[in-house]
């Protein structure tokens, strides 16, 4: 069976990190990967911030953070008076579901493909209100036009308060049309969110291109921000009713800067971030999405022929620029939660090699991710060495 080329490797970007050599990190999407130079960035802010604390947080500190927030809005193409720092894509999500005053009767809308714990934020703020959380399942392999259509004919106008949709989904790394999914919703008067916690770095489209009322992106999973930095970007007309999760200094500062400011907490990162960005422009925006895209699609197909699954039975993630894969694993493997997690750190302990592992409507998934520290012997080295662990049991 003919594999697809690997890419040409980016010349020395492994050494831009200080990940353990001896471990396959194949897993970029749930974590991140922190270069060495935007970590020495963050350790000079704190070394500053430890050199006189007083100082740090009372002088300017605000205006540095404000300076961060506008460099990264520009980054993703979103309107920086709309784009508010948050710790992670799960507060962004939080904070729009708290701000929306739920009441009985009032549903949220998601998808089969959503992330976990924005299911449980989702839960939580319906238990509180008396709301409703339903659910749209969307097969694995419906097309763009399906996941429309699914959308168009599964929101119930005047009811539906919130739909979430994925703009690349983590069980099932599905690229979803989302500027499509805004418009047919906004034609029923139902407000978005868009879960893009994949999108920074990674994928192409502008915020301003999809459209939607709220959108929530991670720097610091694809644009190689320190952890802790997310956005959240807010339509103007619900700016004012944007609520932060906890109230402090600035609430009566207004959207964005009553969200950000959280009082003493370490802010390092924001401020950091733009070196992240630096980072990801000097390898070349476009080279690294080409070159991650490229190797996570060989990895599914070593690994995925390793498996015996047919290259046509290979979920396709639906776009170009997406550098995370699916390889179905054999039936009834790691198709629960538990089980999923048992088999993952299995992987981890006995391959050496870093992966994603998701149950996901009774099916297991492995999921590789590319990135420019990765080089494809090790996609190899998985392929040759999982048969046997998985057979084991
Ligand atoms: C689609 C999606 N939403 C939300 C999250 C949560 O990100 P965080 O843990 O940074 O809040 C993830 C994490 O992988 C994700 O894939």
């Amino acid at each position: 069976m003919t594999v697809p080329q690997p890419p040409e490797p980016i010349p020395g970007a492994r050494l831009l990190f200080s990940l353990d050599p001896s471990v396959s990190h194949l897993n970029h999407g749930s974590f991140g990967a922190v270069p060495v130079a935007v970590q020495r960035a963050q350790q000079r802010l704190r070394d500053e911030m430890e050199a006189n604390p007083l100082r740090f947080f009372t002088q300017g500190l605000v205006d540095r953070i404000a300076h961060a927030r506008r460099h990264l809005a520009t980054f993703l193409g979103a309107d920086p008076d709309g784009t508010t720092l948050v710790g992670n894509a799960t507060t962004g999500a939080a904070v729009v579901l708290q701000s929306l005053a739920l009441r009985p009767g009032d549903e949220i809308v998601t998808t089969d493909h959503g992330y976990g714990a924005v299911a449980l934020s989702v839960a939580r703020e319906c238990g509180r209100s008396g709301a409703a959380h339903r659910t749209l399942p969307v097969p694995l392999t419906a097309t763009a036009e399906e996941v429309v259509e699914i959308v168009r004919t599964g929101l119930r106008p005047g009811r539906t308060r919130l739909l979430i949709v994925d703009q690349l989904t983590s069980p099932t790394a599905r690229l979803f049309p989302v500027a499509a999914v805004v418009a047919v919703a906004r034609e029923q008067g139902v407000p978005v969110l868009v879960d893009a916690a994949h999108a920074p770095g990674m994928l192409p489209a502008t915020v301003a291109s999809v459209g939607a009322d709220f959108w929530v992106g991670n720097l610091h999973k694809w644009a190689y921000a320190p952890r802790g930095t997310a956005v959240l970007v807010v339509a103007p007309q619900w700016r004012e009713r944007i609520q932060p999760l906890v109230v402090s200094w600035e609430q009566d500062s207004g959207f964005p800067v009553r969200v950000e400011w959280q009082a003493t907490l370490d802010y390092t990162g924001w401020l950091a971030a733009p070196v992240g960005l630096f980072a990801l422009r000097s390898l070349g925006v476009d080279r690294v999405r080409a070159h991650n895209a490229a190797l996570a699609a060989y990895g599914q197909r070593v690994v995925g022929d390793a498996l015996g699954v047919a290259p046509e039975r290979l979920p396709d993630p639906g776009g170009p620029a997406v550098a995370m894969r699916l390889v179905p694993l054999p039936p009834g493997v790691a198709t629960t939660l538990d089980a999923a997690r048992e088999l993952r750190t299995r992987i981890a302990e006995r391959l050496s090699a870093e992966v994603s592992i998701a149950g996901w409507n009774g099916h297991g998934y492995l999921r590789l991710c590319g990135q420019v520290y990765n080089t494809p012997d090790e996609y190899d080295r998985l392929a040759v060495r999982l048969p046997t662990l998985l057979a084991q049991g």
